[in-house]
């Protein structure tokens, strides 16, 4: 950008508004590929996120072709072992906290809707557990995207650095949108990180996965890309204060 940014207008303002609000967790890709120019100008876009004293806590991991397929083909085998065997899990432990110990309303409860909504479009009833474990085998599968992003943090960095980080990512997911791309996070492959992951993409000792992503073209005809997640009321989540 060489113009002012304070003097910077933003034209088209729904534009803005429909990159954020058409960004949805896509599960289900097209083959189609993505040029590397495009993956770069979006990362040189989602690099502008601000971060703590201009910290720019990310590094980030880029796999397309056998880079992708080789861990794709890694981790879906480890994924299978542990079913086969739960008592290999404990093997594969996530670095950090992603989610609470002690789940709590009304998260437990917009979680349990979330995963039953979605399995309940894929009409995946409770106790099919054949079936939950396919769908949830499709993460490591990068739900097909042709490319996956690897993101990671010095272990040095503080907790504040996880807050830059989903700066950064919600950007690069709007930056996506903007050139007719999809998205989806994932934290699935993090407990795959230490053992299969890191090494794999060559990530330093001193580097922790933050999560994966997965990019690409989605599939409009596939049905788990209409599954539709609800959002609270802004009044329930905002108090003004005078
Ligand atoms: C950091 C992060 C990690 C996530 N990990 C996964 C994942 O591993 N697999 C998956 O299918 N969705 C994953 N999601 C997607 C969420 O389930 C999704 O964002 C949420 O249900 C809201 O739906 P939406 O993204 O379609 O608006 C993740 C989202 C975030 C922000």
């Amino acid at each position: 950008m060489t113009k002012s940014q304070v003097s910077t207008l933003v034209e088209d303002p729904a534009s803005v508004d429909a990159a954020i609000e058409s960004r949805f967790s896509a599960r289900a890709f097209l083959p189609r590929p993505v040029s590397r120019e495009t993956i770069a100008e979006i990362l040189r876009v989602a690099r502008r996120a601000s971060s703590g004293t201009n910290t720019q806590p990310w590094k980030v991991y880029v796999l397309q072709g056998k880079s992708r397929d080789s861990l794709v083909e890694k981790v879906c085998a480890a994924h299978d072992a542990i079913y086969a065997n739960p008592a290999l899990a404990a093997e594969y432990k996530e670095e950090y906290d992603y989610y609470p110990e002690k789940w709590a309303s009304p998260y437990i409860d917009r979680r349990r809707e979330n995963g039953w909504g979605l399995y309940g479009l894929l009409g995946i009833t409770r106790g099919e557990k054949d079936k939950m474990h396919a769908q949830h085998h499709r993460n490591f599968c990068f739900f097909d995207a042709p490319v996956g992003f690897m993101f990671t943090l010095d272990r040095a960095m503080g907790r504040g650095s996880l807050v830059d980080y989903g700066m950064f990512m919600q950007n690069i997911m709007v930056a996506a949108r903007a050139r007719g791309l999809h998205t989806c996070p994932q934290a699935a492959w993090n407990g795959y990180a230490k053992k299969i992951i890191l090494p794999h993409i060559g990530a330093g000792p001193d580097e922790m996965l933050v999560c994966g992503m997965a990019l690409g073209y989605a599939d409009e005809t596939h049905q788990v890309n209409s599954f539709h997640t609800p959002r609270v009321p802004v009044e329930e989540f905002t108090r003004w204060l005078d």
